[in-house]
């Protein structure tokens, strides 16, 4: 039996509170406190162990340590996973299902992707310039809520655009949110579910036509384990794991948006969205900034790890935000620095803005390459195709409230397309 030592723990009853209090900052604060990566705490009435690092990622990451089943708790399932969604799937059901996800990332599909990026922001830049001003974030809602439709297959009339972007908004914007927009954001889900469950039993019944090659048609034809289609419920439950993200992408966006105000010379030094440049840039947007806090699953069965015991069923948490701002992994982390990745030879567990390890074979971000092809289009038209000017506004920005969004939503004026 290996020899084992306490984790440090923190005392109380229950820290939930300071979770809210302290947000994307409450795992780094601890373990700066303990001056470990490992500590074991009280969260939402029960044992947590919260951890941090590359090397804690790592088994985080190890199926043969923790399960996804069980683990996430009810308030992000009614929000921003759905029930029976993949995120809560483990071992050879969670592969089946991730294949699904997989098999609309090929490269025929990210060009697709790219090319209605551009045709979409290319739309909205027609309409911002005859505008007084354009509220980035929201505006993104918008483009990315067009994108995810048409990428996706999924029809959508020119008048339930707002609607739609309002709603998908309200699933990720909700999860930890007390209140009335928890709950717009659990009715928003409902909706969101009935509406596409009719669209999934209309495409298996002929009565709607989509191209094989769509998220809609593919995820609609999916067959499980035992070779059966998924419930149409299901199904509509992943393809808004499809569509809330990818609007999703609109925090990122508005945080382009302030890198490109707030650092113009490293924004001079973008050529184009298909030059390294831009893809520091937003490697560097992804670290730096805010947005998905932490993980969570459970241990599987009793280990030891590094001389501490992780006890079976115990909810444990890896953090996100402060693994991309560890010390030991980042230099100078709180700098915005997208020359750190020139040569950058991390580990698939140090840099995890989205997750880390295997696509296929873990539960790491299935939209990962979604997310940076739409940045790079989004950075490339922020620094080199527009122009515009950043009139006084709150460009603050919490590291407490989550999702964190800069507060005045990034206001532009005087928006006019830049001669190329
Ligand atoms: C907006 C930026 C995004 C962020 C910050 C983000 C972040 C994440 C994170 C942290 C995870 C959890 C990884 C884990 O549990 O180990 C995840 C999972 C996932 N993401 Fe994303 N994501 C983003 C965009 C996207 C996009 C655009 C898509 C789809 C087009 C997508 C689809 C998924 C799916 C399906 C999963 C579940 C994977 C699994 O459980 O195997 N995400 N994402």
């Amino acid at each position: 039996m290996a020899e084992t030592n306490p984790i440090p723990k923190e005392e109380g009853m229950d820290h939930s509170l300071n979770l809210l209090r302290e947000g994307y900052t409450f795992i780094l604060n601890r373990r700066r406190g303990f001056n470990s990566n490992v500590f074991e705490t009280r969260l939402l009435g029960k044992k947590a162990i919260c951890m941090g690092g590359a090397e804690a990622a790592e088994v985080f990451y190890d199926e043969s340590k923790f399960i996804r089943s069980g683990a996430a708790p009810q308030r992000l399932i009614e929000t921003l996973f759905g029930q029976g969604g993949v995120q809560t799937l483990d071992d050879a059901a969670h592969r089946n299902r991730k294949q699904m996800f997989m098999s609309v990332m090929k490269p025929d599909d990210m060009q697709r992707l790219r090319d209605i990026t551009k045709k979409q922001w290319d739309m909205a830049l027609t309409k911002w310039e005859q505008m007084e001003k354009v509220v980035l974030y929201e505006e993104a809602q918008e483009i990315t809520t067009r994108i995810a439709c048409e990428w996706a297959g999924v029809l959508i009339a020119e008048q339930d655009v707002k609607t739609l972007s309002k709603d998908l908004t309200a699933t990720f914007e909700s999860p930890a949110a007390i209140g009335p927009s928890h709950w717009q954001g659990k009715h928003a889900r409902k909706e969101l579910e009935k509406w596409l469950i009719v669209l999934v039993n209309e495409i298996r019944e002929g009565k709607l036509q989509v191209p094989d090659y769509t998220v809609f048609y593919k995820f609609s034809w999916h067959t499980d384990l035992n070779g059966d289609l998924l419930d149409p419920e299901t199904v509509a439950v992943e393809i808004i794991n499809i569509l809330r993200p990818i609007v999703a992408i609109s925090v990122y966006i508005a945080f382009v948006g302030l890198a490109v105000h707030h650092f113009p010379e490293e924004a001079a030094k973008v050529q184009s969205s298909d030059d390294e440049t831009a893809q520091r840039f937003i490697q560097e947007v992804r670290r730096y900034y805010p947005f998905f806090p932490a993980l969570v699953a459970q241990v599987r069965e009793d280990f030891v790890w590094n001389g501490y015991e992780f006890p079976k069923d115990t909810m444990t948490l890896l953090d996100i935000y402060g693994t991309n701002h560890d010390p030991t992994l980042w230099d100078n982390p709180d700098v915005f620095n997208p020359d750190r990745f020139i040569d950058w030879h991390g580990s698939p567990f140090s840099f995890i803005p989205q997750g880390g390890g295997d696509y296929e074979m873990g539960h790491r971000c299935a939209g990962e390459w979604v997310t940076i092809e739409v940045m790079k289009i989004s950075l490339d038209y922020l620094a080199n195709r527009m122009k515009f000017d950043v009139p006084e506004q709150d460009l603050s920005y919490s590291v407490i409230s989550m999702p964190s969004i800069p507060n005045s939503k990034l206001i532009l004026t005087n928006v006019k397309r830049k001669m190329q």
